[in-house]
């Protein structure tokens, strides 16, 4: 895909509200000229997520994040700027005209075209299962019929049959006047070795997969016996399809996963169906994978309370395992329910009944509990050598939660688990925690930006009168060199200003927060225009102060480097030439009628 025109930018940017956006992922409330929301990139009880309207920026007080409407998808959808752009121009219904020329992605139409195969595909299969009289149908039928899944489930699922035969699909799908690519493109039928195509899905049961609108967006298919290859085939990646972004049963339990604030997340889907057409209306299925974190923010739109519900074998406990650091990591609370050897949800309802299930999930275990047993079942806790496996372990988890005193707690809960002194997981923490640090974890989670690194205060003070006012970043121009910044952040910064400023001097926030791609300048200049600094008493005391102090670092850093050379000099031998010299004095003094 080619670049994107400037202009292009800013028409997406001038058609992409940003309240609209934004309301599309949080519950926006009024307050005052601004909006309010639980911030989406940390977990918080209260909101401290600012949408302003008039400037087009989010900002949140908790984490320090902001940004205008690009940066807030870049984000929440983890995706680069360009991607951000094209994002929200599918969203503002905007073609872009250099995608167009140079290569025709998945655009909007062919996916609505897949759409629509699906959909068709869906109808084929269904009809089928409900009302074919040949026998592999039947047999179909009686199949689920074992299963417990009745007629009502299987209209509420839109269930289906694909028949075992090679076109039957194809056929169909001819009818209606499908290409042959087309079909393929929708993942429905295999290309041939030689040439031609055939049906992918043969004699099977067949599980639609819906986005959260409702539309068809995959297929997994179940074989009726346990012989005839893999248990089950699924649609490959296609322009609307994936792989760990849908949860299959979530279009019909979101209301509820928003209205009981949580839910449970199962593997199979029977696993999902079975205790859904028993009353558990809060359900959804990863589909046999460990949650990704696409699925877990597509959660997180309902509920951030999270219950594991996974199979009791190694492959489950172990998907568990791999999904807890990226909850915590979201910012999710997370428990944990294991059922006996070898039952799963679906088995577990069908020999105990749904209200043993409701009690299980009542009894969920937190994620310490799970994850600390999970290890001990590995490691033995009462050796030194599991103590140490455990508690490194756990350490990396503990380390991945935001509040310190949760952080706290855990910790002491770790060490008399391990019986072990407090004082030594204390320390474990200290000495494990520096050297891995922050490594690990999303830009989302970092501590609260309190200042910025890369920027000193004075410098980051300048910036923000540069954005309150512009005459200051002209003014600054005659008093500062790009030099005299800190190199990375901070000059890059004023040098991004400055030239706009050149330029014209009635230059917007819009304009600037379009040219800064990195996502920490972006944050920094949304918290500056949400006023966290009390810049406006007396701005030009201010400027004034902060000139000083940059123009002074600069001069002793020059008079530092001028230090080094001359003495370099001296040592070799040489002799300083009287420039040097003269220059350096020139600092001192400058230094001197500062101070
Ligand atoms: P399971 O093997 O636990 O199957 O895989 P299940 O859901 O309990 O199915 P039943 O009860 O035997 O009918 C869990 C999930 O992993 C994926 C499917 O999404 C399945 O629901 N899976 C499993 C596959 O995609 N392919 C396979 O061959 C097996
Ligand atoms: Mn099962």
């Amino acid at each position: 895909m080619g670049l994107i025109a400037e202009d292009m930018i800013r028409q997406i940017i001038d058609r992409s509200d940003i309240i609209d956006v934004i309301g599309r992922y949080v519950t926006l409330k009024k307050a005052g000229n601004s909006f309010k929301a639980l911030c989406p990139f940390h977990h918080e009880k209260t909101p401290s997520f600012v949408v302003n309207p008039d400037k087009q920026i989010f900002h949140c007080f908790g984490c320090g994040v902001g940004g205008d409407v690009v940066g807030f998808i870049m984000r929440q959808e983890r995706v680069e700027f360009p991607q951000a752009v094209r994002f929200l121009a599918d969203q503002a219904g905007i073609v872009i005209p250099e995608d167009q020329e140079q290569a025709p992605g998945p655009s909007k139409n062919l996916k609505d075209e897949i759409y629509k195969i699906n959909e068709w595909a869906l109808v084929f299969f269904h009809e089928t299962l409900l009302t074919s009289r040949q026998p592999k149908p039947k047999a179909a039928r009686d199949y689920l019929k074992s299963r417990e899944v009745d007629l009502e489930t299987v209209k509420r699922f839109r269930l289906g049959y694909a028949p075992d035969e090679w076109d039957s699909l194809i056929g169909v799908l001819k009818q209606r006047g499908v290409s042959l690519e087309l079909m393929h493109q929708a993942g429905l039928v295999i290309a041939r070795e030689k040439s031609g195509y055939y049906d992918r899905f043969r004699g099977r049961i067949i599980f639609p997969i819906f986005d959260i609108n409702s539309r068809p967006v995959a297929f997994g298919a179940r074989s009726l016996s346990e012989h005839e290859g893999a248990k089950y085939i699924n649609s490959p990646e296609t322009p609307v399809y994936t792989k760990g972004r849908h949860l299959f049963g979530l279009h019909l339990t979101k209301t509820s996963v928003g209205e009981v604030d949580h839910i449970v997340i199962v593997e199979g889907y029977m696993d999902m169906m079975m205790p859904f057409v028993h009353g558990v209306k809060n359900i959804a299925a990863s589909l046999g994978t460990a949650l990704t974190v696409d699925q877990i923010r597509l959660i997180r739109r309902y509920s951030s309370n999270v219950i594991m519900l996974f199979d009791t074998d190694p492959a489950g406990q172990a998907a568990i395992v791999r999904s807890l650091d990226l909850l915590i990591d979201e910012g999710m609370n997370v428990k944990v329910v294991t059922l006996g050897d070898g039952q799963d949800p679906d088995s577990f309802i069908r020999r105990f009944g749904v209200s043993a299930l409701g009690d299980r999930l009542k009894q969920a275990q937190t994620l310490f509990d799970y994850k600390f047993n999970w290890l001990a079942g590995q490691f033995n806790p009462q050796t030194i050598e599991g103590k140490t496996k455990i508690s490194q372990d756990m350490l990396t988890t503990i380390s991945r939660f935001k509040s310190e005193v949760a952080k706290f707690e855990l910790m002491r809960l770790l060490a008399k688990q391990l019986n072990v002194p407090e004082t030594v997981i204390l320390k474990q923490a200290q000495n494990q925690w520096k050297s891995s640090s922050q490594m690990n974890r999303p830009v989302t989670q970092q501590a609260p930006v309190q200042t910025v690194k890369g920027m000193k205060p004075q410098e980051e003070l300048l910036i923000a009168l540069f954005l309150d006012d512009h005459q200051w970043a002209q003014k600054a121009q005659e008093l500062l060199k790009l030099e005299d910044f800190t190199e990375g952040l901070a000059r890059d910064m004023v040098q991004k200003i400055w030239r706009m400023t050149q330029e014209n001097l009635e230059w917007t926030d819009t304009q600037l927060m379009a040219k800064l791609e990195d996502q920490q300048a972006q944050s920094l200049v949304a918290k500056l225009l949400s006023g966290v600094h009390a810049r406006k008493v007396d701005p030009s005391r201010v400027f004034g102060d902060c000139v000083k102090l940059i123009q002074t670092e600069g001069i002793e850093k020059q008079k530092g480097q001028l230090q080094k050379e001359i003495q370099e000099t001296e040592i070799r031998g040489d002799t300083v030439d009287v420039g040097t010299l003269r220059r350096f004095e020139e600092l001192n003094r400058r230094v001197k009628n500062r101070g």
